[in-house]
């Protein structure tokens, strides 16, 4: 097996505090040892192991790529007509996504397809290498297991989300599109699906209430596919002790969060309870309070940072720009933010191999055009990141890719 030596790693994260130090694990002057897409060694630049092949980071940061967590990728049509409505001071209600599943409904596989792939490629270019990606636009039997489908020719981390809204034209007989959910569509849809997810909003006419994403969700874990949960991200509401409930492997928005919400997440955290995903560019992007990490922290909640990435409350598929919210308007370190950025999301995704580099771990790499992670906050906006497969790309688009002659400007 070809073994490639990554070296010149100013400083690499690792997300191991046994590795190196800090909550980041932080080794500097460091070296790590690709073998078939896994970390074989890391360790100081001086004890690195002859390899094969060697890669020169000329001086720059690396490390464990973006694990984004909360996406939804597969959809036709965009909407930024209503985020400019939404700048004019028009709140978000979910309306839109019925605009979304129709476009969606109508593209062919093979435009979907497509538009996922340049997506996809849109996030590695910015340093993320695990997606999670939900249904939740077909919002019918064949139409949902067809964008599952897609979704799982991408990534392994794929979640139905049937109980996105009610389908527009069960509006008026919401019981029998909840039947449709938990029935049919959920036996079409769970061979392709590893989570079930609700938007359990009572604030928006069209998501759905406490006791409709219950049966929605206790349908899902009893087919196999663990709970996420959409909750508290328009008002205070059932999601978070519904999360906690069906025991949610994560509770993502909460961005409305009551003590007693904190309480119960807190309590349940030491026993394997939600993770927290907070997502700082749909707060941005639909003009919201923006969340308060430090509060979580405090009280030993695992907290994630994902994009949410979707053509309604967030079009943009920057972690490090959500990280950079996070740091200036949520209570978090940038130390802690990356955490979450990585580590975070791979808990959120009950995954150890991602978010970590330590040996055994995928060797899914992100490389910064700066000697340090403090760079992605403190440099917000600019495109610094990249996604690094040292095993698997040729030398020459390694080269391209992060310009790997020259030594970093900053
Ligand atoms: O995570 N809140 C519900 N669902 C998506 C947005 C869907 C849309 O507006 O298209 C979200 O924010
Ligand atoms: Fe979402």
């Amino acid at each position: 097996m070809r073994a490639t030596l990554v070296t010149g790693i100013a400083e690499l994260v690792t997300n191991d505090p046994s590795v190196g130090s800090g909550l980041l694990g932080i080794l500097h002057d460091a070296a790590l040892v690709d073998e078939g897409g896994r970390v074989a060694w890391v360790g100081p630049a001086t004890r690195a192991p002859a390899c094969d092949r060697a890669l020169d980071v000329a001086g720059r940061a690396v490390f464990p790529g973006f694990v984004d967590s909360h996406t939804h990728l597969v959809f036709e049509g965009q909407r930024s007509d209503e985020f400019a409505a939404r700048m004019a001071g028009e709140p978000y209600t979910g309306g839109g996504i019925d605009r979304t599943v129709a476009a969606t409904r109508g593209a062919t596989d093979e435009r979907l397809r497509t538009s996922l792939a340049a997506r996809m490629r849109e996030l590695r270019g910015q340093g993320t290498t695990t997606v999670e990606i939900k249904s939740g636009y077909g919002l019918g039997v064949a139409q949902e297991a067809r964008l599952l489908r897609l979704a799982g020719e991408v990534t392994t981390e794929t979640t139905y989300l049937g109980g996105h809204v009610i389908a527009p034209e069960y509006r008026d007989r919401r019981g029998d599109y909840i039947d449709l959910v938990t029935g049919a569509m959920l036996e079409a849809c769970a061979p392709h699906a590893k989570w079930i997810d609700a938007f359990c909003e009572p604030g928006s006419p069209t998501a759905l209430d406490e006791e409709e994403a219950r049966e929605v969700l206790r349908a899902g874990a009893a087919r196999g596919l663990r709970p996420r949960v959409h909750g508290a991200q328009l008002a205070e509401g059932p999601g978070p002790r519904l999360a906690v409930e069906v025991g949610a492997a994560s509770l993502d928005h909460a961005t409305h969060l009551s003590e007693a919400d904190v309480d119960l997440l807190a309590l349940a955290a030491p026993e394997d309870g939600p993770v927290v995903t907070l997502l700082p560019l749909v707060e941005f992007s639909t003009r919201q309070p923006f969340p308060d990490a430090r509060r979580l922290l405090e009280r030993g909640v695992t907290v994630a940072l994902a994009s949410d990435c979707n053509p309604g409350t967030n079009a943009s598929s920057s972690m490090a720009v959500a990280m950079g919210i996070a740091v200036r308007d949520m209570g978090m370190t940038p130390q802690e933010a990356l955490w979450a950025a990585t580590a975070g999301g791979a808990a959120a995704l009950r995954r150890r191999d991602v978010g970590r580099l330590a040996p055994g771990c995928r060797a899914d790499l992100a490389v910064v055009g700066a000697p340090s992670h403090l760079h992605l906050t403190y440099r917000f906006g600019v495109p610094l990141v990249r996604g690094l497969d040292p095993g698997t790309c040729p030398d020459a688009t390694l080269r391209a890719d992060v310009d790997l002659n020259r030594r970093p400007e900053w």
